[in-house]
């Protein structure tokens, strides 16, 4: 976790309770955290349940490795301290999304355990629901799909410290779910999701 810099700066509580925010909202805001390869399908799954929520009359927001990596995060590369800081930062980021209200949707590859689970606590620690959904396909698969091309690259030495190439990805192991994207569709993969949060209460 990063450490605080700051001084002489002090916490303002404010008169909105969570609850009213979820009587506002008419839902329980939370985030989902989609772990996995590059091209395992995050991104896809992804915006295809928040297409779901939203058709169901729920209020859902995406945020994209890719994407956030164009502003918020756009001084950061992939060595392993600039990936913690990534995830760090989305980690904070979600959380307030969560305790707007939104089902904040995540898809990063995250490849490293004590970065996801440095998100996972800061939600815990303000009681706002976090599931971990590994998005699971082998890497020959992720490999075969290859949209960006980049796999082929990495094969190639033209991009260094790719993860599942020549850097770690390290498997959930206590992840809420698992996606097999290789032997389900996108739909599919959407509806589990969808499920998992009815039977957890949140929509
Ligand atoms: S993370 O490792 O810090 O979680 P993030 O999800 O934000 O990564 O970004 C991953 C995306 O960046 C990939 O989908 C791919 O398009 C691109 N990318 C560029 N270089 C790399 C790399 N060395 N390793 C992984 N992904 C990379």
């Amino acid at each position: 976790m990063a450490d605080q810099v700051a001084t002489n700066i002090t916490w303002h509580e404010g008169d909105v309770t969570p609850e009213m925010r979820k009587d506002n909202m008419g839902q329980q805001g939370a985030t989902l955290w989609l772990t996995g390869l590059s091209a395992s399908g995050k991104s896809t799954v992804a915006m295809a349940l928040e297409k779901m929520l939203l058709a169901r009359g729920r209020h859902a927001y995406c945020l994209d490795g890719d994407n956030i990596r164009h502003g918020l995060n756009k001084n950061l590369g992939f060595s392993a301290e600039d990936r913690a800081e990534n995830i760090r930062r989305i980690g904070e980021v979600t959380k307030l999304f969560a305790d707007s209200g939104m089902i904040s949707i995540n898809s990063f590859i995250s490849p490293y355990r004590v970065d996801r689970d440095n998100a996972r606590a800061v939600h815990a620690e303000s009681n706002i629901p976090f599931f971990e959904v590994y998005v699971a396909c082998p890497l020959d698969e992720a490999e075969k799909r290859d949209p960006k091309g980049l796999y082929k690259k990495a094969r190639a030495g033209e991009i260094k410290g790719f993860t599942g190439i020549d850097d770690p990805y390290e498997e959930p192991e206590s992840a809420e779910i698992v996606l097999n994207t290789h032997e389900q569709t996108v739909e599919e993969s959407a509806l589990a999701l969808l499920k998992m949060l009815e039977d957890q209460g949140i929509v």
